[in-house]
Protein backbone atom coordinates (compact mmCIF):
# COMPACT_ATOMS: atom_id res chain seq x y z
CA UNK A 1 0.00 0.00 0.00
CA UNK A 2 2.73 2.08 1.41
CA UNK A 3 4.65 1.76 -2.45
CA UNK A 4 1.13 2.27 -4.35
CA UNK A 5 1.50 5.73 -2.40
CA UNK A 6 4.43 6.72 -3.61
CA UNK A 7 4.24 5.76 -6.86
CA UNK A 8 0.41 7.61 -7.14
CA UNK A 9 2.73 10.87 -5.35
CA UNK A 10 5.39 10.37 -8.02
CA UNK A 11 2.61 10.22 -10.67
CA UNK A 12 0.92 13.38 -9.21
CA UNK A 13 3.53 15.86 -8.39
CA UNK A 14 6.53 14.41 -11.02
CA UNK A 15 9.92 13.53 -10.48
CA UNK A 16 11.27 12.42 -7.21
CA UNK A 17 13.23 15.93 -6.28
CA UNK A 18 10.25 17.65 -7.12
CA UNK A 19 9.37 17.23 -3.28
CA UNK A 20 11.01 16.61 -0.29
CA UNK A 21 10.15 14.34 2.53
CA UNK A 22 7.83 16.12 5.68
CA UNK A 23 9.83 13.85 7.77
CA UNK A 24 13.20 15.71 7.55
CA UNK A 25 11.39 18.59 7.53
CA UNK A 26 12.21 20.99 10.44
CA UNK A 27 9.06 22.04 12.56
CA UNK A 28 10.34 25.28 13.83
CA UNK A 29 11.71 26.86 10.39
CA UNK A 30 8.40 25.57 8.77
CA UNK A 31 6.30 27.43 12.01
CA UNK A 32 8.02 30.59 10.75
CA UNK A 33 7.34 30.23 7.32
CA UNK A 34 3.91 29.02 8.01
CA UNK A 35 2.94 31.86 10.52
CA UNK A 36 5.21 34.50 7.90
CA UNK A 37 2.95 33.49 4.80
CA UNK A 38 -0.42 31.56 5.67
CA UNK A 39 -2.13 32.51 8.72
CA UNK A 40 -3.34 36.31 7.40
CA UNK A 41 -5.79 34.66 4.70
CA UNK A 42 -6.58 31.56 6.87
CA UNK A 43 -7.57 33.69 9.96
CA UNK A 44 -9.59 36.06 7.92
CA UNK A 45 -11.78 33.20 6.99
CA UNK A 46 -11.73 31.43 10.19
CA UNK A 47 -10.65 34.54 13.15
CA UNK A 48 -8.54 34.07 16.04
CA UNK A 49 -4.47 32.31 14.36
CA UNK A 50 -6.85 30.67 11.68
CA UNK A 51 -5.72 27.63 12.88
CA UNK A 52 -9.13 26.03 12.81
CA UNK A 53 -8.56 25.29 9.21
CA UNK A 54 -7.00 22.82 9.68
CA UNK A 55 -9.02 21.47 12.68
CA UNK A 56 -12.33 22.42 11.80
CA UNK A 57 -14.93 18.93 11.33
CA UNK A 58 -14.84 18.98 7.44
CA UNK A 59 -11.56 19.72 6.98
CA UNK A 60 -10.17 18.30 4.04
CA UNK A 61 -6.76 17.13 4.40
CA UNK A 62 -6.93 13.34 5.76
CA UNK A 63 -3.49 12.26 4.66
CA UNK A 64 0.23 12.88 3.65
CA UNK A 65 -0.48 12.78 0.47
CA UNK A 66 -3.27 15.07 0.52
CA UNK A 67 -1.41 17.64 2.99
CA UNK A 68 1.65 17.76 0.84
CA UNK A 69 -0.41 18.70 -2.10
CA UNK A 70 -2.28 21.74 -0.31
CA UNK A 71 0.88 22.96 0.97
CA UNK A 72 2.25 22.91 -2.60
CA UNK A 73 -1.26 24.61 -4.27
CA UNK A 74 -1.80 27.35 -0.86
CA UNK A 75 2.22 27.67 -1.62
CA UNK A 76 1.28 28.54 -4.88
CA UNK A 77 -1.52 30.37 -4.57
CA UNK A 78 0.27 33.24 -2.07
CA UNK A 79 3.63 33.15 -4.66
CA UNK A 80 5.55 32.42 -1.96
CA UNK A 81 8.28 30.76 -4.07
CA UNK A 82 9.27 28.15 -1.21
CA UNK A 83 11.36 25.55 -2.31
CA UNK A 84 10.24 22.01 -1.92
CA UNK A 85 13.04 21.83 1.04
CA UNK A 86 10.63 24.68 2.32
CA UNK A 87 7.11 23.21 2.12
CA UNK A 88 8.69 19.99 4.25
CA UNK A 89 8.97 22.44 6.83
CA UNK A 90 6.00 23.74 7.14
CA UNK A 91 4.12 19.86 6.15
CA UNK A 92 6.11 18.51 9.01
CA UNK A 93 4.95 21.60 11.50
CA UNK A 94 1.44 21.43 10.22
CA UNK A 95 1.87 17.69 10.72
CA UNK A 96 3.56 17.76 13.90
CA UNK A 97 0.76 20.63 15.36
CA UNK A 98 -2.96 19.41 13.76
CA UNK A 99 -2.75 16.55 11.48
CA UNK A 100 -0.94 13.95 12.99
CA UNK A 101 -0.97 11.76 9.90
CA UNK A 102 1.14 8.58 9.59
C1 LIG B 1 -5.33 33.69 -0.16
C2 LIG B 1 -5.81 32.85 0.91
C3 LIG B 1 -4.93 31.72 1.43
C4 LIG B 1 -3.60 31.77 1.75
C5 LIG B 1 -2.66 32.96 1.71
C6 LIG B 1 -3.24 30.43 2.17
N1 LIG B 1 -4.33 29.60 2.12
FE1 LIG B 1 -4.36 27.65 2.71
N2 LIG B 1 -6.36 27.59 2.32
C7 LIG B 1 -7.12 28.63 1.80
C8 LIG B 1 -8.49 28.19 1.65
C9 LIG B 1 -9.65 29.05 1.12
C10 LIG B 1 -8.53 26.84 2.08
C11 LIG B 1 -9.73 25.92 2.14
C12 LIG B 1 -9.91 25.21 0.84
C13 LIG B 1 -11.06 24.23 0.94
O1 LIG B 1 -11.82 24.22 1.90
O2 LIG B 1 -11.19 23.44 -0.02
C14 LIG B 1 -7.17 26.51 2.50
C15 LIG B 1 -6.81 25.28 3.01
C16 LIG B 1 -5.55 24.93 3.38
C17 LIG B 1 -5.17 23.63 3.88
C18 LIG B 1 -6.12 22.44 4.05
C19 LIG B 1 -6.89 22.57 5.35
C20 LIG B 1 -7.80 21.36 5.54
O3 LIG B 1 -8.94 21.43 5.12
O4 LIG B 1 -7.35 20.34 6.13
C21 LIG B 1 -3.84 23.66 4.12
C22 LIG B 1 -2.98 22.53 4.65
C23 LIG B 1 -3.38 24.97 3.76
N3 LIG B 1 -4.44 25.72 3.33
C24 LIG B 1 -2.07 25.38 3.83
C25 LIG B 1 -1.63 26.66 3.51
C26 LIG B 1 -0.26 27.07 3.56
C27 LIG B 1 0.90 26.18 3.93
C28 LIG B 1 -0.24 28.39 3.21
C29 LIG B 1 0.97 29.31 3.12
C30 LIG B 1 1.83 29.06 1.98
C31 LIG B 1 -1.59 28.79 2.93
N4 LIG B 1 -2.41 27.72 3.12
C32 LIG B 1 -1.96 30.06 2.54
C33 LIG B 1 -6.67 29.89 1.51
C34 LIG B 1 -5.38 30.35 1.68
Amino acid sequence: MKIFLVILGLALFGAAPAFADMDKGDVKIGKSLHDKSCIACHASKYGEDGSKMYTRADHKVTNRQQLVARVKACNHNVGTGWFPEEEAHVEAYLNATYYHLK
